[in-house]
């Protein structure tokens, strides 16, 4: 008994560690980038967020924003696996809504962009109906629409179809055999935590958020900006994935290259800005979501 024991501990462990990494940023990205929005939340929006967070998150929105990773594996919520991303045709470094989402089967709006169109519109018409009329699952919707507003600023979750966002690329990070996706979902946050920021993810954020009050202070109000007065905007953070994508995460990272150094420090500038920019566009959005004027709006 023990023997097997042994084999089956050593099975779960090791299917574990081979799970394909398309869960979004890793759990500390997605922590990372719900703290951020929390500071920027309206005082309307940040009472609507609470009142629709489920007990398990004690208050506070960071602490759920992993949470459809957690169950994308499980039978249930096996249908939501395609909105964690949308990818472009091999070596195309722009995105198009209508070319690009759709999943692996074909089916059209199956993708992060539609995702967030579609989590938007439950939370706006579930909160300007009175959330029992609805019909919708607004828990679920926040948790999801917070989720995937995370996942779109992800350069690789907008990456190549034939490599699946860099998860067939088998790289090293240093010393680690992992694949380049997981560099830019966890690798790179990590290695920053514990290089520069003593081992603290705490350290991390309030080193993001000085950023977002004084060095990009000015460029801020262009990061919240949607075309058209549009609630959400995902096409825009998509089209800005790929490229970035393109012209960072791809370059200098081919099948079996060993990264280092040079990688980490030219890449880690590019990942703090995309969680600094998610974060604070998830906020924008659930301001705009829950502001008392689009409700009056609505209401008119
Ligand atoms: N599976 C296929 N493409 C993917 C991507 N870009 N991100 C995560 N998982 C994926
Ligand atoms: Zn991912
Ligand atoms: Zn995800």
């Amino acid at each position: 008994m023990g023997g097997t024991g042994f084999w089956w501990t050593w099975r779960v462990l090791g299917s574990l560690l081979l799970v394909p990494g398309i869960l979004g940023w890793g759990k500390e990205g997605h922590y990372t980038i719900c703290k951020i929005a929390e500071g920027f939340l309206s005082e309307e929006a940040l009472a609507a967020v609470k009142e629709l967070l489920p007990a398990s998150a004690k208050g506070d929105l960071a602490e759920v924003c992993s949470w459809p990773d957690e169950i994308r594996h499980s039978y249930h919520w096996r249908w939501s696996g395609p909105l964690h991303y949308v990818d472009t045709p091999d070596f195309k470094c722009n995105y198009k809504y209508c070319r690009d989402c759709h999943d692996s089967a074909g089916h059209k709006d199956r993708c992060v962009t539609a995702a967030i169109y579609n989590y938007s519109m439950q939370l706006s018409s579930g909160y300007h109906e009175s959330i029992s009329e609805s019909g919708y699952n607004l828990t679920e919707a926040l948790m999801f629409l917070s989720h995937f507003i995370g996942d779109v600023h992800q350069p690789l979750h907008v990456g190549f179809t034939g490599d699946e966002g860099g998860n067939t690329i088998i790289v090293r990070w240093y010393r680690r055999k992992t694949n380049l996706h997981h560099v830019w979902d966890n690798m790179i946050i990590e290695s920053a935590v514990k290089t520069y920021y003593s081992k603290d993810l705490a350290i991390m954020i309030k080193a993001i958020e000085r950023n977002i009050t004084d060095g990009w202070f000015n460029v801020i109000p262009s990061w919240k900006i949607c075309a058209n007065n549009q609630t959400v905007c995902p096409n825009e953070h998509a089209s800005e994935s790929i490229s970035l994508a393109c012209k960072y995460a791809y370059r200098n990272a081919t099948p079996g290259s060993t990264l280092t150094d040079d990688y980490f420090l030219s890449r880690l500038p590019v990942v703090e800005k995309r969680l600094a920019q998610s974060g604070v566009r998830l906020a924008a959005t659930l301001n705009r979501i829950f502001s008392s004027q689009a409700k009056q709006i609505a209401d008119a």
